[in-house]
């Protein structure tokens, strides 16, 4: 009798462990992320008394060790945040275009786009943001010092990180690339395994030198040669007057209201914030929350805002120190009211019969981001990326890491197709020294004035309409956090003018009568869309986590 209950009860216990993320329970802190080993030390900063800023910085830096397809030291990214007191604020640590950048370097002698240039080797590379924007942080809000954050990930780099099952899959499909690039000793051009252990001591190395010099340690010295020798020799730019003249931005936030919430979300030169303010603000009078999840109704709704937003984007956004990007008129409500006037329940809009009619977005599947709170409710929703998937393939052999290839976000060619198909414009044309435009959407939502939401998304075009439906599906359907994470996505951005569904998810009754009202309708291009990592703060103050299960994204916890 005493055996069983106790099989039981370690039954019950075991399942309570393993749904961790579903059960609200009176945790202080959390941090979800892409990774297990990214979160757990975020959480082991926090309980030496760090605060959420801490464990930003710490939480990027280990990502960049377990998470090399994302996370970085030589990419760039966003931060939104909202302290424990109401106050909120972003930090812009996006990449640039070198000096020597200008707006035809992707262009033949006859004007025709040379492929790859933009997404592989050296000239893809922008100026990296990230270590510089870690250590602005750190300057503002820092409360452990610069070398207790970075310590982890040198731990972390020097004993390895576990190949899962997801992982594995990334680098056999990326392998042949890195040896292209990199040559055939390349390190990550082994044969990994699910479950090796990846230990790597020149980037245990490389940590330990932003550990020593902080943001010197990146931008100057011994790291500054390898960066600019390996850029050098796949082809690059970048120079060291590049790396010196680097520096992060604190940028206002973009703020809207939906109903009762209040949304903060990163603006230009991220998409981000201005096109979800848009999504909202043209759904609102239709009060979605009548309609069942993810239903016809819902996805028409959602599809016509997305294609008008995105319309808007292409040729309104760009980096506001270059391009007057007009955002208080992109985010009228009168504006987004008329937008929407020519939606049609039965009818499918067009999308070459909307305006702007040409687009520059690419898209990124290979972003990450994480969210995290602090014991003291600071919360911090931070977005960052390589761009591609290891970004140009470039790795510094001696420095052990990836360079992005974020320069492909800009449009190439203005007013011309790129070499995916899609038309670019002059707001995001090449500049040296400009920022190139971003769908990063790291976003805080706050509920009758107290903090209620934190999350964004990798996914590049995609990541905006995957925040748009996980605040939709919490907010308006009702779900709980992890519910609203892993429920299935749709996505549209105005160009191609089609709805792209995740695979085996909607059912063909759904599909037939979207197709019935004229939705263009692309089953061949289904793929799995965004990864959201998100956490909820209810009206009781209980935290609960949303761990994208489309990764191996994890949600670690701290009580005390
Ligand atoms: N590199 C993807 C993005 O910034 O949207």
């Amino acid at each position: 009798m005493i055996n069983s209950y106790k099989v039981y009860l370690l039954l019950f216990l075991l399942i309570v462990n393993s749904c961790e993320s579903f059960i609200k329970r009176p945790v202080k802190a959390a941090v979800v992320s892409a990774r297990k080993e990214a979160s757990d030390i975020g959480i082991e900063i926090m309980s030496k008394g760090g605060n959420a800023f801490d464990a930003m910085i710490a939480t990027g830096l280990a990502l960049s060790v377990c998470y090399p397809n994302a996370g970085n030291i030589a990419g760039g990214g966003f931060l939104v945040y909202r302290t424990y007191d109401g106050k909120y604020g972003s930090l812009d640590y996006r990449e640039k275009a070198p000096l020597l950048a200008n707006r035809d370097m992707y262009l033949d002698s006859i004007g025709n786009i040379l492929p790859e240039k933009s997404t592989l080797g050296g000239l893809a590379i922008g100026v990296p943001g990230t270590v510089a924007g870690l250590f602005e942080v750190h300057k503002k809000f820092g409360s452990l010092s610069w070398e207790t954050l970075v310590e982890p990930s040198i731990r972390l780099a020097k004993i390895g990180y576990t190949v899962t099952k997801k992982q594995k899959k990334s680098f056999d499909s990326n392998r042949d690339k890195f040896i292209e690039i990199n040559g055939k000793n390349t390190f990550y051009g082994k044969n990994f395994k699910i479950g090796d252990k990846i230990s790597n001591l020149e980037y245990a190395n490389t940590l330990e030198l932003i550990k020593k010099y902080g943001k010197s340690g990146f931008y100057e010295g011994i790291n500054a040669e390898r960066f600019i020798n390996s850029v050098k020799q796949s082809g690059g730019i970048i120079s060291k007057d590049d790396l010196l003249a680097y520096s992060p931005v604190w940028r206002d936030p973009i703020q809207f209201k939906y109903k009762d919430l209040l949304i903060t979300s990163m603006s230009p030169p991220s998409s981000g914030g201005v096109c979800l303010g848009q999504l909202f603000k043209m759904i609102e009078p239709y009060n979605i929350g009548q309609y069942n999840h993810n239903s016809s109704e819902s996805i028409q709704l959602m599809v016509e805002a997305e294609r008008r937003s995105y319309a808007d984007r292409s040729e309104f956004l760009g980096d506001p120190d270059f391009f007057d990007v007009p955002t208080n008129q992109l985010l009228d409500s009168i504006y987004l009211i008329n937008r929407m006037s020519d939606f049609n329940w039965n009818q499918a809009s067009l999308s070459t019969d909307i305006k702007y009619g040409e687009l520059s977005i690419r898209e990124s599947d290979e972003t990450t981001h994480y969210s995290i709170i602090d014991k003291y409710g600071n919360a911090i929703s931070v977005t960052t990326t390589l761009n591609g998937s290891y970004g140009s393939k470039v790795y510094v052999e001696d420095g052990g890491y990836f360079l992005n290839n974020e320069m492909d976000d800009f449009s190439s060619k203005p007013g011309s197709p790129n070499m995916f198909g899609l038309l670019g414009n002059e707001a995001n044309s090449i500049h040296p020294e400009k920022r190139m435009l971003s769908s990063m959407t790291p976003t805080i939502v706050e509920k009758n004035k107290k903090l209620y939401l934190i999350l964004g998304s990798p996914g590049g075009s995609k990541i905006i309409t995957s925040v748009f439906q996980t605040i939709i599906n919490t907010y308006e359907f009702k779900m709980n956090i992890q519910q609203a994470v892993s429920s299935s996505r749709f996505h549209h951005q105005w160009m191609p003018d089609e709805i792209i569904f995740e695979p085996n998810k909607f059912s063909d009754y759904l599909i037939d009568d979207l197709k019935s009202k004229g939705y263009l309708i692309n089953l061949d291009k289904s793929t799995s869309i965004g990864r959201v990592d998100a956490i909820m703060v209810d009206e009781n103050g209980f935290i609960t986590c949303g761990a994208d299960p489309r990764g191996d994204d994890f949600a670690s916890y701290f009580r005390q």
